[in-house]
């Protein structure tokens, strides 16, 4: 079965959309390992929750990327459980050397926006700051940079009168926990075809 590891720092609601579509068996996939740099976060006990392997890496300081050894520790971690793609779902760290070697594209993450507008944290408040009357979600490859690594798919949501950053990001993340499993499971089907 494809294996998948997935990294995040947070609540976790795209891991837990991504992890519905493997239970209903629209995602032919399995999460190996699920792997965070917040102790606490929601993404850690819901992975427990489910019994997937959930491991916290100490980040050490709070810098935006983390040192080559944890990154490191984060392909030992990924490489002992069998992934073969990885998937970032609210990971708040840039991603550096050690795992871009690792997985060459192989490394996938969700961002709040259509990219390559509005770059960065907040998405949604910078698109009601811009007065967009739309905005959406990306998923894209990763590269060394902040959210910049070439766009696979994309999906739109409207922005509404009255709209606060609160509703609009919730409006975001309805759209995200349906492209995201889509995506994933399109890119899986593109990896079995061209093993062939
Ligand atoms: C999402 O909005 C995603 O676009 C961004 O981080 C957020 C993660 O949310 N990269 P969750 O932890 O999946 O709920």
């Amino acid at each position: 079965m494809f294996t998948i590891g997935v990294l995040g720092s947070g609540k976790g609601s795209n891991f837990r959309a991504i992890q519905s579509a493997i239970e209903a068996g629209t995602l032919k996939a399995r999460t190996g390992v699920v792997v965070s740099d917040v102790a606490d976060s929601g993404i850690l006990v819901f992975a427990r929750e489910k019994g997937i392997p959930a491991h916290h890496v100490d980040p050490a300081s709070n810098r935006a990327r983390l040192a080559p050894e944890i990154e490191q520790q984060i392909v030992s971690l990924l490489r002992e459980h069998g992934v073969q793609l990885v998937v970032l779902a609210g990971f708040m760290r840039l991603i550096g050397q050690p795992l871009l070697e690792a997985f060459p594209r192989r490394i996938v993450n969700i961002h709040p926006s259509l990219l390559p507008r509005h770059r960065g944290l907040a998405a949604w408040k910078q698109a009601l700051e811009a007065g967009d009357t739309e905005t959406g979600c990306t998923v894209h490859y990763v590269d060394h940079g902040m959210d910049t690594g070439e766009i696979i798919a994309q999906r739109r949501v409207p922005v509404l009168p009255g709209d606060t950053p609160e509703s609009l990001h919730a409006r975001i993340q309805e759209a995200e926990h349906i492209l995201y499993p889509e995506v994933i499971a399109s890119l899986i089907q593109q990896f079995s075809t061209s093993n062939k």
